[in-house]
């Protein structure tokens, strides 16, 4: 296209550009914070996305795209080093693309050194292949495919076990009249042989920090992912990031645009998450270091005192809860006090606070694997409040409630 680019740019007009794909407005600010914030990344990012991460997008998947059923996501180092890998990695042997198309499927197909051929529409007529690109809306088109297009898609991976990747890369700017939907909407719970595959490129106007996301098709993805994990294909962590921080503002997104100075309030809800990521998992490192230690040290005396090392035991395994589980624990098994007091202690639902409880008593229970001669005993105390606490326990605890 470059020399057709410098004829357009000789002429006494200059040139006007069509081309779709290029965001033009800044990243938003709180992107670019999000980004900076998270800049000192000395270790290896994990390639499946950190834990906010998988949880932000399985809502999006499910609240934006109408997925159901079962799925997993993955984020992508933007989603053009996915389209054009993504014959090579699943070995596809003929790939079929829209006849007028974004170049790289073709690429894609190239790289695999598969077979390659353009089609149209209407997948009734399509020929035997075993992975086949749909995009809509359709760059350079704009063309949206409606319920019944995908629907046919849809059959024709049924009848032929072809893999079908939706490029949705443009799902946010309808061209026309017709509503652009996922792929994964129409499939309706059954998303075998479906992957989506979405960019924040230009919906977020973050390009430059190549993001993007796949969803669909748990076997697909968990193929997708063993092959990117060896190869080192991870998005950096500062740009996963950015990825939560955006998620997080889309979620309030009816809260925030109704705020008379939105900036600032996206500001106030980035500095405060960042805050508290960083208290728990500050904690996180201390307790467990702390919970670590006093089990091995339990270990060590267990053969000389049974019941020191049960009450260290205990408080070992007090230190590896959430402060909540603990507040509960504590509120609960020293004190006495029955669920509905508990929850107007810690200004908490009943069900919360049952939660807590539940999740508290298996953690204490998973605790003793680490000391198996004493499960039955704390088993046993388990089940009887009041008797499983030692003298102490109570300190541990009250500090941290108010901190959480
Ligand atoms: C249809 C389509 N898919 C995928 C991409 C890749 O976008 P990115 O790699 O920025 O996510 C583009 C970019 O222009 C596109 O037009």
């Amino acid at each position: 296209m470059a020399p057709y680019g410098d004829k357009a740019r000789s002429h006494p007009d200059g040139i006007i550009d069509l081309s779709v794909g290029t965001p033009v407005d800044d990243t938003p600010q709180f992107i670019q914070d999000a980004l900076v914030t998270s800049a000192n990344s000395p270790r290896y990012p994990v390639t499946v996305g950190t834990p906010e991460l998988r949880a932000a997008m399985r809502d999006w998947a499910i609240n934006v795209l109408g997925v159901q059923g079962e799925f997993d996501v993955l984020p992508t180092i933007g989603s053009k080093e996915l389209v054009a890998l993504l014959p090579t990695i699943l070995q596809s042997k003929k790939v079929l693309y829209p006849t007028v198309a974004y170049p790289t499927y073709l690429v894609g197909a190239e790289i695999a050194g598969a077979q390659s051929e353009p089609v149209d529409l209407d997948a009734s007529r399509w020929p035997t292949a075993d992975l086949v690109w749909v995009n809509s809306p359709s760059n350079p088109t704009g063309q949206v495919q409606n319920q019944s297009q995908l629907q046919a898609a849809i059959d024709y991976a049924r009848r032929t076990g072809a893999i079908i990747a939706s490029d949705e890369c443009y799902l946010n700017f309808p061209a026309g009249d017709v509503q652009p939907i996922s792929i994964l909407k129409v499939a309706a719970g059954n998303n075998t042989g479906l992957i989506a595959v979405h960019s924040l490129s230009k919906r977020s106007n973050l390009a430059g920090y190549r993001a993007g996301i796949i969803v669909g098709d748990p076997k697909i993805i968990a193929t997708i992912l063993e092959v990117r994990k060896h190869s080192g294909l991870m998005v950096p962590l500062p740009v996963q990031r950015a990825q939560e921080a955006l998620a997080d503002v889309y979620e309030r997104w009816g809260k925030v645009k109704k705020h008379e100075n939105p900036e600032a309030y996206v500001m106030r809800v980035m500095v405060s998450k960042h805050a508290d990521m960083r208290r728990k998992w500050l904690r996180k490192a201390q307790e467990k270091e702390t919970s670590w230690d006093l089990a091995e040290n339990i270990r060590n005396i267990a053969d000389h005192s049974d019941d020191v090392a049960q009450r260290l035991l205990v408080q070992s395994a007090l230190k590896s809860l959430t402060a909540m589980q603990r507040a509960v624990i504590v509120l609960s098994y020293e004190h006495g006090f029955v669920l509905r007091e508990i929850a107007e202690i810690l200004e908490i639902p009943m069900g919360t606070a049952a939660s807590h409880l539940a999740r508290g008593k298996a953690a204490v229970l998973a605790h003793l694997d680490l000391v198996p001669e004493f499960e039955k005993s704390v088993r046993k105390t388990l089940a009887s409040p009041q008797t499983f606490l030692s003298e102490g326990s109570a300190e541990i605890v009250y500090g941290e409630v108010v901190d959480e």
